[in-house]
């Protein structure tokens, strides 16, 4: 509830210079047009990147307007280069050649990645392309310091059951660990977990999810275990536990923007200060060196009818609504959606002209926008509606296309058309990096690491 505040807010600010009032919201009751059919966790419509990760099928068109989302896989991510990073306005679901996705401004540091936040900027979110449908996810990380910013390490799945570990830098000694089902705000769920400096320490986070039971762990230590049985609502008429397939979110964002609402300046412990010792080299940072996933078998009620991907059958959209299928996942372009994955309007104006493109008009990357303005989150009544907690990386995500138009001096972000535009954010720049295409990008990256003296 704070955080969804705090992402209308956000969005209150940044909608004042670059509006595009067009956009169509969804929520409970209201779930997106045909034409714009994939609500993002921000409760936006669009196509494109609407449609991938983050993706909510019960406030979509159809139950199928969400890409399919790919399944788990073990492994352990050592996060020392941005080769396995992609700019979230470059992804278009192929999880086989990316493992993360960002929005913002990571940087490589050390053997890690900072998840950084600079000035008038709302930091850096990064997701896991591949989902989890219950597993151990660890991560290795330090958190930012100081008032009014929060550093976060979340699981949060398609219709926003969400598990988290989030850090508020005025409280060093502390992690809260929380998690809701289906986004809906219970105040009861928070619980707060004692640590030695979250700031000084890199310390091992890990989430341990079961269909049964739900264990936050530091340090190989059991700090708190939630069973699913204690968790039965009989309003909703299911458990209010997490259930389905999840992506693993890290980010860092400012709460205590003094345009937020008071409860969440409050909460992340006072207005945030742009002139504080924990900012290094002009921004404050986040230190994540590690993640790894153990994916456990899915639950004996999954309906499995192939390998690849998870998606949804029923509008419950509970544990046993989820199927584990083979249908496409990677759009063919940002004007793409779950329901027609290959449609591409670029795809046949060969050549020296994109003039039989159609304008992009649509918003195709959430927190973004296709039409060259920034998508308006006035998203106050849907995420109020929908009381969703997910507003943690939404505020992060949406406040991150306000960096990079700050960064760029326009508003221009021009998406999914064929060379007229194009984002020379910071975003941008280390996946032209990771490409080796065209030196800016790689020469922002190197700059960046030049001015580093933590
Ligand atoms: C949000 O949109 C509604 C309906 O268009 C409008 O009445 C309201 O003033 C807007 N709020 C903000 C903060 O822009
Ligand atoms: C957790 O700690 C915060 C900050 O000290 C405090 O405001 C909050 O009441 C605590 N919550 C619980 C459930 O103990
Ligand atoms: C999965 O769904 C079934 C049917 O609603 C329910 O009985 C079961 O408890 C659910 N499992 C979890 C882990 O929520
Ligand atoms: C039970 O579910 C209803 C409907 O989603 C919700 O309004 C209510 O807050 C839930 N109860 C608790 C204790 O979370």
């Amino acid at each position: 509830m704070m955080r969804s505040l705090a992402i209308a807010a956000l969005a209150a600010v940044l909608s004042s210079s670059l509006v595009n009032a067009d956009a169509a919201k969804c929520g409970p009751g209201s779930p997106c047009p045909a034409d714009s059919p994939c609500c993002s966790l921000y409760g936006q419509c669009g196509v494109g990147a609407y449609c991938l990760g983050g993706c909510d099928p019960l406030f979509s068109h159809t139950l199928d307007s969400c890409v399919p989302g790919p399944t788990c896989q073990s492994q352990d991510y050592k996060l020392k280069s941005l080769d396995d990073v992609m700019a979230i306005d470059k992804y278009l679901g192929d999880a086989s050649s990316v493992n993360w996705v960002a929005t913002g401004t990571p940087v490589v540091y050390n053997d890690a990645l900072l998840l950084t936040m600079a000035q008038d900027t709302v930091g850096t979110l990064l997701e896991s392309s591949h989902y989890v449908w219950y597993g151990k996810i660890c991560t290795k990380m330090t958190t930012s310091g100081g008032a009014g910013v929060v550093t976060a390490f979340i699981m949060m799945s398609g219709v926003r059951d969400e598990i988290d570990f989030e850090f508020i830098g005025v409280e060093l000694q502390k992690a809260q660990s929380n998690y809701y089902s289906q986004g809906v705000t219970n105040y009861h769920n928070m619980e707060n977990l004692t640590v030695s400096n979250t700031n000084e320490n890199v310390h091992e986070y890990c989430v341990d999810w079961k269909p049964d039971t739900l264990t936050w762990s530091i340090d190989g230590n059991d700090m708190r275990t939630v069973k699913r049985s204690d968790t039965w609502n009989a309003t909703s008429n299911r458990f209010d536990y997490p259930q389905t397939p999840s992506r693993i979110m890290l980010s860092l964002w400012p709460a205590g923007l003094p345009t937020n609402d008071q409860g969440t300046i409050d909460w992340a412990g006072g207005e945030i200060s742009w002139s504080s010792p924990f900012m290094q080299n002009g921004y404050y940072y986040a230190m994540v060196e590690e993640v790894s996933v153990d994916c456990y078998d899915p639950p004996p009620m999954a309906q499995i009818k192939g390998k690849n991907s998870y998606k949804y059958t029923d509008a419950a959209g509970t544990n046993n609504t989820v199927q584990i299928s083979d249908d496409e996942m990677i759009l063919a372009s940002f004007y793409a959606t779950g329901e027609n994955p290959k449609y591409d309007p670029n795809a046949k104006a060969s050549g020296k002209s994109s003039s039989n493109a159609p304008k992009p008009t649509q918003e195709t990357v959430p927190g973004m926008s296709g039409g060259g303005n920034r998508g308006n989150d006035n998203v106050s009544s849907s995420v109020s509606a929908g009381e969703s907690a997910t507003s943690v990386a939404g505020g992060t995500a949406a406040g991150t296309a306000a960096a990079t138009a700050a960064a760029t001096g326009n508003g221009g972000f021009n998406q999914g058309g064929n060379g007229n535009g194009g984002g020379n954010s910071g975003a941008a720049s280390f996946k032209e990096a990771r490409l080796g295409m065209g030196g800016s990008g790689f020469a922002v990256v190197v700059a960046v690491l030049g001015l580093l003296v933590i």
